[in-house]
């Protein structure tokens, strides 16, 4: 049995040994009779669902160069295969993997559906309307801009950067980083305390396995918060102690005990305040391992912004970062300044990090100005958004919170049965928007504190597009009503 890659060849690309456009093709000659090994090999994968109908095959001359086998072998076989139904020539296209015929006995008979192989699984249903928080509207990435970066990327960076990148991250993202979040957020960074991970998700896991193996045994968390996350960090073996949110922030005088408290300082996720200054001050001064997830900083409409906590204790706090607000959570980029002591443990962990080149073009992306830039239009979008979603709740009786930063708003309902009644309405109205419930530690029964917690929506007025925000705000005001 002999086992061959050939590439899929362009007619008109040529590199001496066979043009190399296209998919390979993994073929598998069995036997010593070459003309039927390359038959069945050939039946095979299409039967398989690996090729697809619609698939253009290598030219004659370029599987025969690739394979080692003479040109008209593999005619023959051509020849042959269009005459059994699997395969079509057509002048100028050359030859396609044939579509199943669907009325006749035919070589797919029995075979499954090409492409069973490889059947999507079944996608989430997509609401009509979105308003859930978390991700940024899409439609506005600002796609021109990064293919630019990610071109001059590719035309410009030497071969040794597409090797294995530095697990740190490449150095000129975090040096692009260092430069950006001292300017844009206070925060004291060093191009050589920065880590680069993917996304905020991946960077708490590697935090909590390594404040584990340090022998930190327990986590402190906001009472509120996303459930993905603290699972994410129990899952590393941290025992989680919820710590109540007032209106000044985290109650960090409640962390006693913890080794570390995982915290969103500039806007509080989700209820939306923004954490004191004498609690930041507490904060700072409290000793043990501070996680600062940043995770919308950018985005701060009422003043100026407030910077990272990290400034005030960088010995202590890991100041967390991501792309995944201010351009798109699919690149999954996300950025760690980590205390010097930390800094090993932390890398260690966190070793297998995005793609270089995407990391490239990202620096690329911050350097060229184009980073500020969509931060910019994206804020003012976000705040317009947002002054809508008060005016039509206003005019319904209705005051929203949180609201000075962010791309989400909190509507508090006066109890749980009816955040559980207007989600419902929402959903027959093709409406997705989230309750509070669903973000408290503990989730839905009495907590440490006694109570059932707070009840309301959580909006999230950055996800539609723009096309879509009018209609989607226009079905809020539709199942809020009789809850004035
Ligand atoms: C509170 C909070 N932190 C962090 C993130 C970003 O997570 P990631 O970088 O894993 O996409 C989000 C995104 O929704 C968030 O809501």
């Amino acid at each position: 049995m002999e086992e061959t890659w050939a590439k899929e060849i362009t007619d008109d690309g040529r590199d001496g040994v066979g043009e190399v456009a296209g998919v390979d093709l993994h073929l598998d000659l069995s036997g010593t009779r070459v003309r039927a090994g390359l038959e069945n090999a050939l039946r095979g994968a299409i039967r398989a669902g690996r090729l697809r109908p619609g698939t253009r095959l290598p030219s004659s001359r370029a599987l025969a160069a690739d394979l080692g086998i003479a040109r008209n072998t593999v005619a023959e076989v051509y020849s042959q295969l269009v005459a059994e139904g699997w395969l079509t020539a057509r002048t100028g296209s050359g030859t396609l993997v044939a579509s199943p015929p669907t009325h006749l006995p035919s070589p797919f008979t029995g075979a499954p559906e090409p492409g069973a192989a490889v059947a999507a699984r079944p996608e989430e249903a997509v609401p009509r309307y979105d308003l859930r928080p978390g991700v940024p509207d899409l439609s506005a990435f600002p796609r021109r801009a990064w293919l630019a970066a990610a071109r001059k990327v590719l035309a410009t960076a030497p071969d040794h950067l597409l090797g294995y990148p530095d697990p740190r991250g490449v150095p000129q993202l975090r040096a692009a980083l260092a430069d950006y979040l001292a300017r844009a957020r206070g925060v004291t960074a060093d191009p050589a305390h920065i880590v680069i991970c993917a996304g905020f998700a991946h960077g708490l896991a590697g935090i909590s396995r390594a404040l584990r193996a340090a022998g930190a045994a327990t986590l402190a968390v906001e009472a509120y918060g996303h459930q993905t996350h603290r699972d994410i960090a129990a899952g590393q073996g941290l025992c989680l102690r919820p710590l109540p949110v007032d209106g000044m922030g985290a109650v960090i005088g409640q962390a006693g005990g913890a080794d570390a408290v995982l915290l969103t300082p500039a806007h509080q996720f989700p209820l939306g305040m923004t954490l004191h200054p004498r609690r930041r001050r507490e904060v700072a001064g409290w000793g043990g391992v501070v996680i600062e997830d940043d995770y919308d900083g950018e985005f701060r409409y009422d003043r100026q912004p407030v910077g990272a906590l990290q400034t005030l204790a960088p010995d202590h706090v890991i100041y967390a970062g991501t792309a995944s607000k201010s351009l798109a959570p699919s690149l999954r980029l996300g950025w760690l300044v980590v205390p010097p002591r930390l800094l090993d443990a932390v890398a260690a962990e966190l070793a297998a990090g995005p793609s270089a080149l995407d990391q490239l073009t990202l620096a690329e992306f911050i350097t060229s100005g184009g980073y500020d830039r969509q931060v910019r239009r994206a804020r003012l979008a976000y705040r317009r958004r947002r002054d809508r979603l008060a005016t039509v709740l206003r005019r319904q009786g209705l005051r929203v919170s949180g609201i000075a930063a962010g791309m989400h708003a909190v509507l508090e309902l006066p109890d749980r049965s009816l955040e559980r009644a207007v989600l419902s309405e929402a959903r027959q109205h093709g409406l997705a928007i989230d309750g509070l419930g669903g973000y408290r530690a503990g989730g839905t029964g009495p907590g440490d504190d006694g109570h059932r917690g707070r009840a309301g929506l959580v909006i999230g007025y950055g996800r539609p597009p723009e096309h879509a925000y009018t209609t989607a705000l226009a079905r809020l005001c539709a199942v809020l009503p009789g809850f004035r």
